[in-house]
């Protein structure tokens, strides 16, 4: 690797309309962060640079449906996300935004010198505009049919039932959202980046040049660039952003997505100029000497690694980043997380509902990270890894190596006697994870990384129940002596190797043991701690996370469910009359369920055996999906046709057909008398 002098790190400015969740900190926050606190521990020279994303079309929408103003959605928005990331730990040296002065400048002047130096192209094309509402419609602001599937309510950019992306004029009868009269097509002005122009460098440099880039940035970036890249707009009709500063280009604002990234260097500069003493912007962001990296989530691939990359080329006094680590995404609970579905834990709440426990969440969320595919978070995975984990192995192991020492010493570190073969095996063992921690590091492999630093804390929870030092303080204080020394010196190493990804209890665990100066470098050492020093007070670093704490979040998230079932719940077109004696033609009755199983190389269909009052009958039903423990309905009343004709299913005969209802989760719900009634009765 090059050698560099100092680290730019940046991570996704948030959009600031809504608050962060942890899919946010799983893919972009956390890794982040450690990364950034690691390098500052190996004395390194570093911003992390951090700010909200205040423009774009999704914050006017949520203005206008709440009417007020886009400033007030991202004031409250950004106010909050800001305090959250405080209170997480997240430690940017510069958290501000995209609305301030000194971004509308930088981004204004940025977009100014590539347009005089020629970079970009004017295009003018047809686009639909609402002529009672007197303005253009971003592609969102227009409903219409999807071509595709029918769904009368698609958007102007996609269509969300069946995920197809649209472009405006594929709609059928579109609609304005904004007054819900037809728009017309009219001429406009845009201005382009012709991304084909860089197309050819823009190769060279990530397919040939940055083939360490991890496989899933490298094989997008790739694929982008195999497809052919086309120019791209710069420039919106909208009202809410920053001016496109040229003459003629009333009423249009930057796009947001050529704004934004510019944020990262506003927010270097504000940060600069507060501070002289980090040197001046320009040399964190036009020095080769820099190394420049992207953390972001995967869909802003393009954008970090094509698009703005193409903008800082064009202006050409800029340096380019060195690496993007990208993640793929966190689900929640089995679903894609969803700000507007309210399907996500938000941080905000966590550090509400979990006062204190910022590291757990880090914990959890590094231990689960999203680094090659997608991965899911659950209630029930967070408590097993704090109460198994954290509780189990790091606090416990610190725990006994602090309380041992207060009882036989008095919370002085004792004198470190001779050392048994099992004590230097055990020396051996931990000197090489500095090492292994820092390989994993630096090609951000946050995950293999943490279990390495956890490794820590389980060789010294092993040595301790291994040489039982409260058994031999009986009879040989200088043996116990030589093993809490060498405890407290695997304790102050887990203080220096979880500073980045755990920095609270690092904390926690260094004031205990008093360990005023550290640094990365020390890791490794059994020096750390001199005998004679004074510990601090025994703390517990974790505590247990009970059944209820985490059944309330599920219960919080099963509610959420329910609320967006209701609120989509569309129901069909009545069916066709019919007459009394076609409604008696059907015979449905109630019966027992006696046995319930899953029909073998059938993935969907039970096999019922049920008491229908008449000497018993078998149907098989379709609905081993939405019952994966069919022995679970054994005994429970159910309603079926009983002159429906018998069917052969998988050499079966099926005499009937059971009732249930479809739920809008796509699950299969049994129809069940409210209270019990005979078997074989007639329902009607
Ligand atoms: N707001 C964007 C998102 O949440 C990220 C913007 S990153 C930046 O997806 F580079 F544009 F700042
Ligand atoms: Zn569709």
């Amino acid at each position: 690797m090059k050698d560099f002098k100092r680290t730019l790190i940046t991570s996704a400015l948030p959009y600031a309309n809504g608050p962060v969740h942890i899919g946010h900190l799983a893919g972009v926050y956390v890794p982040a962060d450690i990364y950034a606190r690691y390098l500052r521990l190996k004395g390194e020279s570093v911003l992390f640079i951090g700010g909200s994303d205040e423009h774009g079309v999704p914050i006017t929408i949520k203005a206008k449906k709440e009417g007020v103003t886009p400033q007030d959605i991202v004031d409250r928005y950004h106010g909050i996300i800001k305090k959250s990331f405080e209170e997480f730990g997240v430690s940017f040296d510069v958290y501000s935004r995209t609305t301030s002065k000194m971004h509308h400048d930088t981004a204004s002047e940025f977009f100014k010198t590539l347009y005089d130096k020629g970079e970009f192209v004017e295009k003018t094309s047809e686009q639909y505009y609402d002529e009672e509402a007197k303005q253009f419609l971003a592609d969102r602001y227009i409903t219409g049919t999807c071509p595709h599937c029918k769904n009368p309510n698609a958007y102007g950019d996609q269509c969300e039932a069946c995920g197809t992306s649209l472009s405006p004029l594929d709609l059928i009868e579109p609609k304005s959202a904004i007054s819900g009269s037809k728009p017309v097509l009219r001429e406009t002005k845009h201005w382009y980046l012709p991304l084909d122009k860089h197309e050819a460098w823009l190769r060279k440099w990530i397919v040939e040049d940055h083939k360490e880039w991890k496989t899933n940035v490298y094989g997008q970036c790739k694929s982008w660039l195999d497809m052919g890249l086309q120019p791209r707009a710069v420039s919106r009709d909208l009202d809410w952003g920053i001016p496109v500063p040229v003459a003629g280009a009333e009423g249009k604002v930057l796009y947001v997505w050529f704004d934004a990234p510019i944020g990262y260097i506003s927010n270097t500069k504000e940060l600069c100029q507060a501070h002289p003493e980090l040197g001046s912007w320009e040399t964190w962001w036009k020095d080769d000497s820099t190394r420049m990296l992207h953390f972001i989530g995967k869909d802003n691939i393009v954008f970090h690694c094509i698009v703005f990359p193409a903008m800082l080329k064009a202006e050409g006094s800029y340096i380019l980043p060195d690496n993007v680590p990208s993640n793929e995404f966190l689900n929640l609970e089995g679903d894609k997380i969803s700000t507007s579905r309210n399907w996500a834990v938000w941080l905000h709440e966590y550090l509400q509902d979990f006062p204190g426990k910022q590291d757990v969440l880090r914990y959890v969320l590094t231990a689960n990270a999203p680094e090659t595919k997608d991965n899911d978070f659950t209630w029930k995975d967070f408590q097993t890894r704090n109460n198994s984990e954290l509780v189990a192995i790091f606090g416990n192991f610190v725990n006994r190596a602090l309380v041992l020492t207060q009882k036989y010493f008095d919370g002085v570190v004792p004198a470190c006697g001779e050392l048994t073969d099992y004590d230097q095996q055990t020396l051996k063992e931990f000197a090489d994870v500095k090492q292994e921690v820092e390989k994993l590091l630096d090609v951000f492999k946050f995950r293999d990384a943490q279990k390495e630093a956890m490794n820590l804390a389980r060789i010294g929870n092993k040595y301790l129940a291994d040489t039982e030092p409260w058994k031999l303080a009986k009879t040989d204080m200088v043996r116990t002596a030589t093993i809490l020394h060498i405890g407290l010196q695997i304790a102050a190493n887990l203080a220096i190797a979880f500073e980045p990804f755990l920095p609270f209890s690092a904390e926690k665990l260094r004031t205990m043991l008093n360990l005023k100066t550290f640094n990365w470098n020390e890791l490794g050492h059994i020096d750390l701690l001199k005998a004679g020093d004074k510990l601090g007070t025994p703390e517990l670093l974790f505590e247990k996370i009970e059944d209820a704490e985490v059944e309330a979040q599920v219960q919080k998230l099963l509610d959420t469910k329910k609320a967006n079932e209701l609120a989509n719940y569309k129901p069909n077109a009545v069916k066709e009359l019919v007459s009394f004696d076609d409604f008696m033609k059907l015979d449905i009755r109630v019966a027992k369920v006696l046995e319930c199983t899953k029909v073998p190389k059938a993935d969907k269909l039970l096999q019922f055996k049920l008491d229908d009052g008449m000497g018993g009958r078998t149907i098989l039903s379709g609905i081993a999906q939405s019952y994966p423990n069919p022995e679970e309905l054994v005994g429970t009343q159910v309603c079926f046709i009983a002159n429906f004709a018998t069917r052969k299913l998988k050499g079966i005969d099926s005499e009937g057909m059971i009732l249930s209802a479809e739920n809008s989760d796509g699950k299969l719900v049994l129809v069940s008398p409210s209270k019990l009634v005979t078997n074989g009765v007639n329902v009607g």
